[in-house]
């Protein structure tokens, strides 16, 4: 695994997992079309707040989350427990070598985990997912782009720190805009029918309420929770540069604009 540039899974990073869920699964789960008795793996589930929103839109599919991080393991199950939903088994995993045998799942779904991935092992876990699946089985994946981040107005401070904070994933060996990447690495791991839907979200005053404040709030957290691992300079500015984008909610003709990559994959 790479340096994990958002912290320590303690409870603002698991807040900061659910609240990302919250805002991007309306986005994230759309189109996601597993039937009833299928067996659906959320790999690298973190916390499993996609997980416990796959099980609500799915109530009859047979769900299993795994990932790499026992302590993530746990907050997920703690969570799934708690919400008195159907428990789902979470279990500790490596994406590259997967405890479980052949065919053993007819969808996989998976969000944010190819950008913590050194790159010489990225097309080596999609190849395990395949593994996994059945044949025709479907795989449903969920990167960044973060080159594709604006806000306008221009917000030097901010665009600073957000590039510091990609170039210190680039050095920890994640990959910041793996998302322009998925239909190459798809078809390298033996996938097919490898469609690829870039996503674009645009927030401003006028987006139906809650969602330009969301927007920001995901970002400034995105930010804070990579303060670690930014330059000495800029790490006493997060809270100036967090500042900065809040205010963008006063300033008349403000926007944000990101897209990230979602791909849909045949095993
Ligand atoms: C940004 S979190 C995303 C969690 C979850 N998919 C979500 O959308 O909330 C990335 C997760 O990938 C996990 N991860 C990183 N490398 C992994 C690997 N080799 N195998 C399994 N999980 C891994 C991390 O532990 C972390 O929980």
């Amino acid at each position: 695994m790479t340096e994990y540039i958002h912290g320590g899974t303690d409870e603002i990073e698991t807040a900061r997992l659910e609240k990302q869920a919250q805002y991007l699964s309306r986005w994230l789960l759309d189109g996601i079309d597993v039937g009833p008795g299928a067996r659906l793996l959320d790999l690298a589930c973190g916390v499993g707040a996609m997980a416990r929103r796959l099980r609500a839109r799915l109530p009859d599919v047979h769900l299993v989350g795994c990932d790499l991080s026992l302590s993530q393991v746990r907050a997920a199950r703690h969570f799934s427990g708690r919400g008195g939903d159907a428990t789902i088994p979470f279990a500790c995993a490596d994406a590259g070598q997967l405890p479980f045998r052949n065919g053993a799942f007819d969808a996989i779904h998976c969000s944010w985990l190819l950008e913590h991935v050194p790159g010489g092992a990225t097309v080596g876990i999609l190849r395990e997912a395949r593994r996994v699946l059945a044949t025709g089985g479907r795989l449903w994946l969920c990167e960044v782009e973060n080159e594709s981040l604006h806000f306008w107005p221009r917000l030097p401070l901010v665009e600073e720190c957000f590039e510091a904070l990609w170039t210190a994933q680039v050095k920890g060996g994640g990959d910041p805009i793996v998302g322009r990447k998925l239909h190459g690495l798809c078809t390298a791991a033996g996938f097919s029918q490898v469609l690829v839907t870039p996503t674009t979200v645009h927030q401003h005053a006028g987006s139906p309420v809650g969602f330009w404040r969301a927007s920001l709030e995901e970002f400034a957290e995105i930010l804070e929770s990579g303060t670690d691992a930014l330059p000495d300079g800029l790490r006493p500015r997060v809270a100036e540069a967090v500042a900065q984008l809040f205010a963008l909610q006063s300033t008349p003709g403000a926007s944000f604009t990101y897209t990230f990559f979602r791909a849909r994959a045949e095993g």
